[in-house]
């Protein structure tokens, strides 16, 4: 955590808390909107746009060649303190049409009328056809150095830092959908190299559904809403992802990490990223080796629980995307390693026995070390979603020296697919000319005109050779830090639409990533797929399903079958003898707990000094608290972040309770929901659920004081993972050294082994 920031937070609510109540809620809360607290009457005298936000980032003011312009960031937006036409002219009036007397008709000659309408009616531009829903944050890369023998990359080198922005997302739902469905998330990053642009496109499964791109429309179409009803949204819940991946039995293995933790991760500060394919590294000598990319998360991998995933896509459908935002303003930087693991470049392109061209297939870290080669901060916001989330274009085709491509069919047609959609989703050819894809490497590239031109290029001779322009631009050579294609040799072969035979095995992996998995994710995988199985109308679909299941493991198949009513098959393939991976597992290791939020329930007749000890200890220890109290504004001299009514147990990764609330004025069925919980008549019913969730959840709760009384009325008192301790400071202690686990696995034995 930056560790000025929680300091000044404090300092701030300290500051304030004898001000006035709005002054002192919005300093303190992550995610407040606008760079000052709004006066309460409109303003009316003329000033410059305000300043974004302190943990606001832009892209560069480069031009769209890449040149520096000097200008600061804050350019790339509205100037000036008039409101003006699209091309300038100050304006007197944006509330009326113009027109003939008050009462009269609108007149075609409102210019200012129909620029403003016409913009507005073209404010929309197509999502993209997947990983519609996403966030984007800016950051920067700091090389270890330590690729510097297999790569010449130069943005690899020790010590350089390149920015970044990366843009996370889910696949299959639409660009409003929930953050938290099961599904695999993108993993994209663009570094601004100044060797050109390098875009690492990968995803949090380091498997996909598919051994050849020709297959992507197929799944894609499989996943997506079924197209009479177009329901279910973001799912792979439904019949048509069934009927394809039981019958293209190749996507098993990514089918299974969905089914997994994997597929519902708690924020995307807990994710592993994975490059998927395996590259080839150049380095420069000219020596190649192959490379598969992985990045690791300095929180560690943690996932949500099925009930609270669902739970939040209705009460907080951006929570990934509040997450990640919050985490950065309150300067709990999100922060990932990038690791390589290294395979000689072997004709035959295999490793251990295990095709490297095939994106089905992973390579056990025990069998090849992920080393790390930089480090990636986050760090700041985008100042506009629009014009730098949505507009980013990614491409893997964009390249650095020093990394090249293999003959991963998968990898192949990608390169082809995504300019093509971005020539349509941005409207002409033209998008590395806007703002976010703008590269910070000089760019001399003899492609002319189109839509959109922002560049105003100067000469007459677009094309090689010419004498006109004196010859410019001239090839580059390895002097110039020139992109290598690789000379790989290309064996001589038949032309065919066929696979390698090595492609053919399809469980092997599937096996190997079930057995490494701990008995409390294998019970969270069984139940994933029985529940979207048992979501699917048709029997036989199920029936099919349940064969591969069968061919995976048994018990597996077995605990599915049940759930499902049906009988459990017989396999088709032999079960074969995998080593399992420790390292697929999430379950068994410490992290820390930066950025993690501490939930703190404050009873306004009880120990506010003791409260406000805890939050200042928990600020320090890196993490955020959020006081939940009966009402809003203040409680006694500390602001109150979520009431018994606007918070929900599923925003915390860990509660304390400071006192034993009596039931609020609101804590009636007719006003809150959460009111109808039966309850005990001392405390208030919605505690008792946030406690009763939490728990559930498996997550870490302590209690102080009267707080121990509620743990005893929500009948959790003496568990695993319930600490009721004789101080705040105690408490605090306890439940973040079990938050180092994540959560409390211990409160569910699993029945599996
Ligand atoms: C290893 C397999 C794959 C991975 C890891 C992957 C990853 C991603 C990611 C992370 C994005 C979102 C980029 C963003 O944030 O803007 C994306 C978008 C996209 N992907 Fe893939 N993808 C894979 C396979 C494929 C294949 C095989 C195709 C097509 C043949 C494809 C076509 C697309 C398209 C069309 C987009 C939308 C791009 C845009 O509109 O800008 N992907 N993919």
């Amino acid at each position: 955590m930056d560790s000025s920031k929680p300091a000044e937070a404090v300092k701030n609510v300290v500051k304030t808390a004898s001000g006035k109540i709005a002054d002192a809620l919005t300093p303190d809360v992550p995610g407040a909107p606008g760079s000052a607290p709004p006066p309460l009457e409109e303003p009316t005298t003329p000033h410059d746009p305000l300043p974004p936000k302190s943990e606001q980032g832009a892209p560069q003011t480069r031009t769209p060649t890449g040149a520096e312009t000097g200008a600061p960031t804050i350019a790339n937006g509205q100037q000036g303190a008039y409101l003006t036409t699209a091309n300038g002219a100050r304006l007197r009036d944006t509330d009326h049409s113009l027109k003939a007397g008050p009462r009269g008709p609108v007149l075609l000659q409102d210019h200012h009328l129909r620029e403003k309408i016409t913009h507005f009616d073209h404010e929309r531009i197509p999502e993209r056809v997947v990983h519609a829903r996403g966030a984007g944050a800016h950051g920067v890369f700091t090389a270890y150095g330590t690729a510097e023998a297999v790569t010449r990359a130069g943005f690899l080198k020790k010590g350089r830092e390149t920015d970044v922005f990366v843009r996370f997302s889910t696949v299959l739902g639409s660009r409003g959908s929930a953050d938290t469905v099961r599904d695999t998330r993108g993993f994209a990053t663009k570094f601004y190299t100044d060797e050109g642009t390098f875009d690492l496109v990968g995803n949090n499964i380091p498997v996909f559904f598919i051994q050849d791109a020709i297959k992507f429309p197929d799944i894609i179409h499989a996943g997506k809403p079924h197209p009479d009803r177009e329901i279910p949204q973001a799912q792979s819940a439904h019949d048509t992802f069934w009927d394809f991946v039981s019958l293209h039995t190749e996507a098993q293995h990514h089918t299974i990490w969905n089914m997994s933790d994997r597929g519902i991760p708690r924020s995307y500060r807990t994710m592993e990223g994975f490059g998927v394919h395996t590259f080839r590294l150049v380095n420069e000598a000219g020596e190649t080796v192959l490379a598969k990319f992985h990045w690791k998360p300095k929180l560690g991998v943690h996932s949500l629980t099925w009930e609270e995933a669902q739970l939040i896509g209705g009460i907080d459908p951006d929570f990934h995307r509040r997450d990640l935002y919050d985490a950065i303003e309150a300067g709990a930087y999100p922060e990932w390693e990038l690791g390589i693991q290294v395979f000689p470049d072997t004709p035959e392109e295999t490793f251990a026995g295990i095709d490297l061209l095939d994106p089905t297939k992973i390579v056990p870290e025990e069998l090849a070390e992920v080393q790390p080669i930089g480090r990636l901060v986050l760090n700041r916001t985008p100042t506009n979603f629009f014009a730098e989330t949505e507009q980013v274009a990614f491409h893997l085709g964009h390249l650095p020296p020093g990394i090249d491509v293999t003959n991963d069919p998968l990898l192949q047609g990608r390169l082809f697919s995504y300019v093509d959609t971005q020539l349509t989703r941005l409207g002409g050819p033209n998008f590395t000319q806007i703002p976010i894809n703008r590269p910070h490497a000089a760019v001399n590239d003899m492609l002319r005109d189109g839509f959109h031109q922002h560049a105003v290029h100067a000469g007459v001779a677009p094309y090689r050779p010419n004498s006109l322009d004196g010859g410019n631009p001239f090839p580059a050579g390895d002097a110039e830090h020139a992109f290598v294609d690789v000379p790989v040799t290309v064996a001589q072969a038949p032309k065919v639409r066929a696979n390698p035979a090595s492609f053919d095995d399809h469980y092997s992996q599937v096996r190997l990533f079930w057995l490494s998995m701990s008995p409390v994710e294998k019970e969270h995988i069984i139940r994933a797929y029985t529940f979207e199985l048992g979501k699917c109308y048709h029997q036989t679909i199920k029936e099919r399903q349940l064969q591969s299941l069968a061919n995976i493991d048994p018990v597996l198949c077995e605990q599915v079958a049940t759930g499902l009513g049906l009988p459990a098959p017989q396999p088709t393939v032999p079960l074969p003898d995998v080593t399992p991976s420790p390292a697929l597992s999430q379950v068994g290791r410490e992290w820390p707990s930066d950025g993690r939020m501490v939930g703190i329930v404050v009873d306004p007749d009880g120990d506010l000094e003791g409260v406000d000890e805890v939050r200042r200890a928990v600020f320090s220890a890196g993490m955020v608290p959020l006081l939940i109290a009966p009402h809003g504004g203040m409680v006694g001299d500390l602001p109150v972040q979520r009431t018994f009514a606007t918070g929900r147990s599923v925003e915390f990764d860990a509660v304390l309770l400071a006192g034993a609330p009596a039931p609020a004025p609101d804590a009636l069925p007719a006003r809150d929901a959460k009111a109808g919980t039966p309850a005990p008549a001392t405390v208030d019913p919605r505690v008792l659920l946030l406690v009763e969730e939490s728990w559930r959840h498996a997550k870490a709760i302590g209690a102080w004081g009267a707080g121990v009384t509620v743990l005893e009325q929500a009948g959790v008192a003496g568990t695993p993972g319930v600490v009721a301790a004789g101080s705040g400071a105690e408490a605090l202690t306890a439940v973040q050294q079990l938050m180092a686990a994540h959560r409390v696995w211990e409160r569910f034995p699993a029945a599996v082994a």
